[in-house]
């Protein structure tokens, strides 16, 4: 089934978000970002970059390649996987390019209207990609895929939100209260998208990885049913935004649902992790646990964030997007990009010749080391913000830049089999991030 349902373009998805990764890191140590002027133009270019560049990249590459896995059928309309990822990029450019008209920058005002346009475009043709995959009688009833349903319903809302702002900042007649807008778009992107296709996403990954039992629990069940909460109160916060009541209220129970609600996924992960048959966990769920503390201390410090704004709604923002959502993928990538060249390349070759194990195509030691420097990184950052500590910030961006480009490095050396002796590497290597155009797949097998 796995072999069949391969995506061929996953490996490009996150060539593309770590390319954003490592230039929004490059642009934020050379622009001189710090605590104190995170809300000037440039910063929020950077902060798209990363936000839009690399982390949503990454997640709708997972997503393309896991949605088959969660509905085990291939997926649909598998032909606009490469123009959404070309949408995706040239929208995300040209959005992070578009803020500096802010600055007075004239020339970059068309970019600014472009952007949202190609990223709509984009995330339709992956919505059609998605749903359509999804959506059976039979899947329906899984509480990882109705997950997955309502990240998406998430994505809208932050299209939805973000284009609603771009209006109003291009002086447009369709104009909304940014100060109203702005909370909610953020809740939207890190919560209601990227957060919730992450745990739709990690029940089935963690269990794999664990070798734990797949079963619904009564938590991941509760998890669900506050996801759909509060994606329905964004929603209805969106159609306020239209009108003049205050948000803050609605704002009051999204953080309500999401402290129960994470308290409940962190429960449901631990029964997992109890449960599982692998006695030694592997490198990507030991990192994962890192990532999972800071998920717990950025929905912590949500209600000080949403009450008071300022530093700790930055710290907080920082350690969602840094500190939780980077870490699970940059650990999972790490794994996945493993597991997906094993299978291009070894996977044909079992039964004729000895094969290596998945494991012997990384070297944990450095991974480890890589990403033991971006969470401290990343716990150093969230600190400065909330604390304004411009020489701290400055720091923990320079600890992630060496952490990136060290897995950069690592995932190139899976994909050239660098870790393997020369005997066990095949004659011709698979390319780096492009599907294998010159070796046709055999009948009815997508390759990866
Ligand atoms: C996962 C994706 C996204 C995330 C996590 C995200 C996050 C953010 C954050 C944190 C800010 C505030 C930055 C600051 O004040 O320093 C912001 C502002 C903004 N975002 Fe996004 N965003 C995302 C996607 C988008 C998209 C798709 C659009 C457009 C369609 C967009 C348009 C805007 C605009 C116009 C602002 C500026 C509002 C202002 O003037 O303060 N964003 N976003």
């Amino acid at each position: 089934m796995l072999g069949k349902s391969l995506s061929p373009w996953t490996l490009s998805w996150f060539g593309a978000a770590m390319i954003a990764l490592l230039l929004s890191l490059l642009l934020a140590l050379a622009t001189g970002i710090g605590p104190e002027n995170l809300d000037r133009p440039e910063a929020l270019a950077i902060v798209h970059l990363f936000a839009l560049g690399w982390l949503t990249q990454v997640m709708l590459g997972a997503l393309v390649q896991f949605v088959p896995v969660l509905a085990a059928r291939p997926l649909a309309f598998s032909r606009l996987a490469l123009p959404a990822l070309l949408c995706s990029c040239f929208g995300t450019v040209t959005l992070a390019g578009g803020f500096l008209s802010l600055d007075g920058y004239e020339i970059a005002r068309p970019f600014f209207l472009l952007g949202p346009v190609a990223l709509g475009l984009s995330f339709a043709m992956l919505a059609v990609m998605i749903l359509s995959t999804l959506i059976t009688r039979q899947t329906l009833r899984l509480p990882e895929v109705r997950m997955v349903i309502v990240a998406l319903a998430g994505l809208a809302g932050l299209w939805l939100s973000g284009a609603a702002m771009v209006s109003t900042l291009t002086g447009s007649h369709l104009a909304v209260d940014i100060s109203q807008a702005l909370p909610l778009h953020m809740l939207f992107g890190i919560g209601g998208f990227l957060t919730f296709a992450a745990c739709g996403v990690s029940y089935k990954l963690f269990a794999m990885f664990l070798l734990a039992p797949e079963a619904a629990s009564w938590q991941r069940r509760a998890v669900f049913s506050l996801a759909a909460l509060m994606a329905g109160l964004m929603l209805t916060g969106l159609v306020m935004l239209a009108g003049a009541g205050s948000l803050a209220p609605l704002l009051i129970g999204v953080c309500a649902i999401s402290l129960v609600g994470c308290a409940l996924y962190l429960d449901d992960v631990r029964r997992l992790w109890r449960a599982r048959r692998r006695p030694v966990p592997e490198l990507n769920m030991s990192w994962s646990r890192v990532a999972l503390g800071f998920l717990a201390l950025s929905v912590l410090l949500l209600p000080f964030a949403v009450w008071q704004g300022g530093a700790l709604a930055r710290a907080s923002v920082f350690a969602a997007l840094v500190g939780w959502l980077s870490t699970l993928t940059l650990a999972q990538m790490i794994r996945i990009t493993a597991f997906l060249t094993w299978i291009q390349v070894f996977a044909p070759l079992i039964g004729r010749r000895k094969v290596p194990v998945v494991q012997s195509l990384t070297h944990p030691r450095r991974a480890g080391l890589a990403l033991t420097i971006w969470s401290l990184s990343a716990g150093i950052g969230t600190l400065s913000l909330a604390t304004g500590f411009h020489t701290g910030f400055r720091l923990a961006l320079c600890g992630l830049l060496i952490a990136a480009t060290q897995i950069l490095c690592e995932l190139g050396a899976i994909r050239c089999l660098s870790h393997l002796s020369p005997p066990e590497r095949p004659a011709r290597l698979p390319p780096l991030i492009l599907p294998n155009f010159m070796k046709p797949p055999h009948s009815g097998e997508t390759q990866i």
